[in-house]
């Protein structure tokens, strides 16, 4: 009786290659409409203030501080000063604990510098002059300059109050005021901007960065004569990196009725549907409530439904991908997953039918994040006098879903190759830039330092 809730879920989930062109249009339009006026789409199109990039000529010692995923990070990197030389990058990290995703600002911005702290001093080093910070703080933030921003609203399950509508370095110098802290941020970025610093001192041709972890977002670099908001600033290289905040997008998804159901049961109710149906926070959720329903109505684990699938976020992300990596015959993995995650009984035929629901999900999700990818290509290519398309260009990757989940990188590849046909996706390079943003940050520190050159 669960086989036709199947098939009932693969229709409603499909994405043939007319809906992902039209994800891929509209993508476009909202950008543009983005860039024309604030409030013009659902993608907010965020100034970065980064308008110059790595050199590869950068020296000295800066910190980064990267909040925004499932984890926080702190890292010190000793710039070389030529030929892109990086001397050393130390680093700590910490899982962020749950009960602070709805602390008070100042329990979040204690925690940070606490962590920060701890880290500078362990190194011993302490820097003589007052040391600089990349900070990567992964939210909407409405950047007023390259080192300050005002937190629109926050996505990914944060709920920290006090913070929205304050200056987030700000509250950070303020929690470093507090601890004795003596060190100033040099620049305050997105984490896909700081992927795509970090990826581009190492390669020049990378036009666009994407995070799918926990969230999902994406970045490139425009030219500032396609931005009409910016109305007539310019910058020496004429070039910006503008941030899409992409989770926002909304338009064309194929949903089911448990996509609205999640959405209508979360914190932020109507937004950041991009990012609820493609990113890591969500897909195991959804493939949760698919599976309550086929246990309740079509009983896919026989008579009872299993007491704990009824919890939400009980099955994450990470669950389907073992799943999914399952080779042997009798699906044991996928049996043991079901156990020990959701206490689960399962036989062989409900766990194929597990596996399929897991594909389901993760395949429109892979496959609407490649249709995005490609919207923001052939904004560039239509926009563009020298045109992208017919030479190398490359899309930085990063975050834990496109590390940790083949299938859903096979999956996003195939449908920017269906949808750019083979002779132009041939020159397209989608490569993951492992831990980019770290560097990217201190980079971008660096480029922006207070000091000039630090050290
Ligand atoms: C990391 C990047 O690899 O991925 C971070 O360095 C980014 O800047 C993070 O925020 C997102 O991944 P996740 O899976 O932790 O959300
Ligand atoms: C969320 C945030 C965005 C971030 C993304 C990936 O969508 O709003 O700023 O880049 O997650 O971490």
């Amino acid at each position: 009786a669960a086989a036709p809730m199947l098939t009932k879920l693969q229709q409603d989930c499909a994405t043939p290659l007319p809906v992902l062109r039209n994800v891929a249009a509209s993508m476009s339009e909202d950008i543009r409409a983005g860039l024309a006026v604030d409030g013009g789409s659902d993608l907010k199109m965020i100034l970065s203030y980064v308008d110059s990039l790595p050199s590869g000529d950068e020296k000295g010692l800066f910190y980064a501080l990267d909040l925004g995923g499932t984890n926080f990070r702190v890292l010190r990197v000793e710039l070389g000063g030529k030929d892109k030389r990086v001397i050393a990058i130390e680093s700590d990290q910490v899982s962020i604990p749950q009960e602070l995703m709805s602390a008070t600002s100042e329990e979040l911005f204690d925690f940070i510098a606490s962590a920060l702290a701890n880290f500078a001093h362990k190194g011993g080093n302490f820097p003589g002059k007052k040391g600089e910070i990349g900070f990567t703080f992964s939210f909407p933030v409405k950047q007023t300059s390259i080192d300050s921003g005002i937190l629109i609203k926050w996505t990914k399950g944060f709920a920290v109050s006090g913070t929205a509508g304050k200056d987030v370095v700000a509250c950070l110098n303020e929690a470093m005021d507090r601890k004795g802290i003596d060190m100033r941020v040099s620049a305050l970025v997105n984490d896909t901007v700081a992927t795509l610093a970090g990826a581009r001192y190492w390669d020049d041709d990378v036009m666009v960065a994407v995070i799918l972890g926990t969230g999902t977002n994406a970045c490139y670099v425009e030219r500032m004569d396609c931005i009409p908001k910016l109305q007539g600033e310019f910058s020496p290289s004429g070039r910006t990196i503008v941030n899409l905040e992409w989770g926002a997008f909304s338009k064309g998804l194929p949903l089911t009725v448990f996509d609205r159901d999640m959405d209508a049961a979360s914190i932020n109710p109507g937004e950041q549907i991009f990012e609820k149906t493609i990113s890591g926070m969500y897909l195991g959720e959804i493939a949760r409530r698919a599976l309550l329903h086929m246990a309740e109505e079509g009983s896919l684990f026989g008579k009872s439904v299993p007491e704990k699938l009824s919890m939400p976020f009980v099955l994450g992300t990470p669950d389907l991908s073992t799943m999914q990596q399952d080779g042997t015959k009798d699906l044991h993995t996928v049996g043991s997953v079901l156990y020990n995650v959701a206490g689960v009984e399962s036989n062989l035929s409900s766990r194929k039918i597990v596996l399929e629901v897991c594909d389901t999900i993760v395949k429109r999700a892979a496959r609407l994040a490649g249709a995005g990818i490609v919207g923001i290509l052939q904004k560039i290519e239509e926009d563009t006098k020298d045109a992208i398309f017919g030479k190398r260009t490359v899309v930085a990757m990063d975050g834990g879903l496109y590390e940790r989940y083949p299938q859903y990188r096979r999956y996003l590849k195939e449908a920017v190759a269906e949808l750019l046909g083979p002779e132009t996706s041939q020159n397209i390079v989608i490569e993951h830039s492992k831990d980019g943003s770290g560097i990217g940050a201190a980079l971008l520190a660096a480029t922006n330092s207070k000091y000039g050159r630090n050290l």
